[in-house]
């Protein structure tokens, strides 16, 4: 019923978009990502992000999490630079010394009172492109009003629970699309619905995505697509040039990975460590 422009990704559609790096660029040329997250016992969320971040190839990866995620971050990622919160267990006040390309927000943060504050206060000030995932998305969905605070094009990365939150429960597929086309379209954003297929809706163009597998049915995966996102952004691809490709190349690792480790044992840092092969898939 509504007039939509549907394009199923391809390789094809990939290589004309993809930057190779360039033999006189720097890390300067490929931005600095921050991601913000983590909270008591879910500090590998950050770990994933960030570390998917890197392999993505951002100049600078830094992340601000709550003081109990110092030193598993720093000890485990090396490349990473650490920002903490004065709070200990979760996010209670964000602080950014830094000036980054784009900031990633939301993976294993939590919904506390405190929490919920700081995100509030932070999209308040904030004027840096956005990657907002997982609780980022559930206190969105706790707080519509906060959705006019977010910057044009920013790329919202719903499962289809995080989705519901944010949308209203739909009646059939056509009515879930007419519902993220409408919030696409209100507040000027890029939505990323997860799932077997995942669907990129900008306005009324939707991008069907095709690479992945169910080895990625797996705790911790989502973390890492919004690490990819966030790593092209910081390398100046447009934001839904990123949501498409980071979600095609997010889906061909796990493809590959699934030749070598089979759907069971594929885990999200596994889907990691099998980027540069999807990657080195586009030469
Ligand atoms: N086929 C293809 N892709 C799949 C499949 C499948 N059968 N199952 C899952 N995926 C992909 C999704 O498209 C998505 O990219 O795996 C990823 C799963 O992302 P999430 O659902 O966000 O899972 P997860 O990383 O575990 O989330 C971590 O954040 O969103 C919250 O509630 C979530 O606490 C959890 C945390
Ligand atoms: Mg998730």
């Amino acid at each position: 019923k509504t007039n939509t422009l549907t394009t199923l990704i391809t390789k094809q559609d990939i290589l004309p978009v993809y930057k190779p790096r360039k033999p006189f660029s720097h890390k300067g040329t490929y931005g600095h990502a921050l991601l913000i997250g983590g909270s008591y016992g879910k500090i590998g969320a950050v770990q994933l992000a960030s570390r998917a971040t890197l392999v993505s190839g951002a100049g600078l990866v830094t992340a601000f999490v709550p003081k109990c995620g110092y030193l598993p971050l720093q000890s485990s990622v090396p490349e990473l630079m650490l920002i903490t919160d004065t709070n200990d267990t979760c996010i209670s006040n964000i602080a950014i010394p830094i000036e980054p390309t784009v900031i990633g927000i939301g993976v294993g943060m939590g919904t506390s009172e405190e929490t919920a504050s700081a995100f509030t206060d932070f999209l308040n000030q904030n004027t840096k492109p956005l990657v907002i995932d997982a609780d980022g998305l559930n206190l969105l969905a706790k707080t519509p009003a906060l959705m006019e605070k977010l910057p044009k094009y920013s790329v919202l990365t719903p499962h289809a629970k995080e989705l519901e939150r944010l949308i209203g429960k739909w009646s059939n597929d056509f009515d879930k699309l007419d519902k993220a086309i409408n919030l696409s379209e209100k507040y000027n954003i890029i939505l990323v619905l997860k799932g077997r297929f995942t669907l990129i809706v900008y306005k009324k163009n939707l991008y069907i995505n095709a690479t992945g597998n169910p080895g990625l049915a797996t705790g911790g995966t989502g973390d890492v697509l919004t690490g990819i996102i966030t790593g092209l952004m910081a390398q100046q691809y447009e934001p839904l040039e990123a949501a498409i490709f980071g979600v095609y190349l997010h889906g061909k690792s796990a493809d590959i990975a699934v030749q070598d480790f089979g759907y069971e044992a594929m885990t999200a840092s596994r889907v990691i460590s099998y980027l540069p092969k999807a990657f080195l898939d586009l030469f």
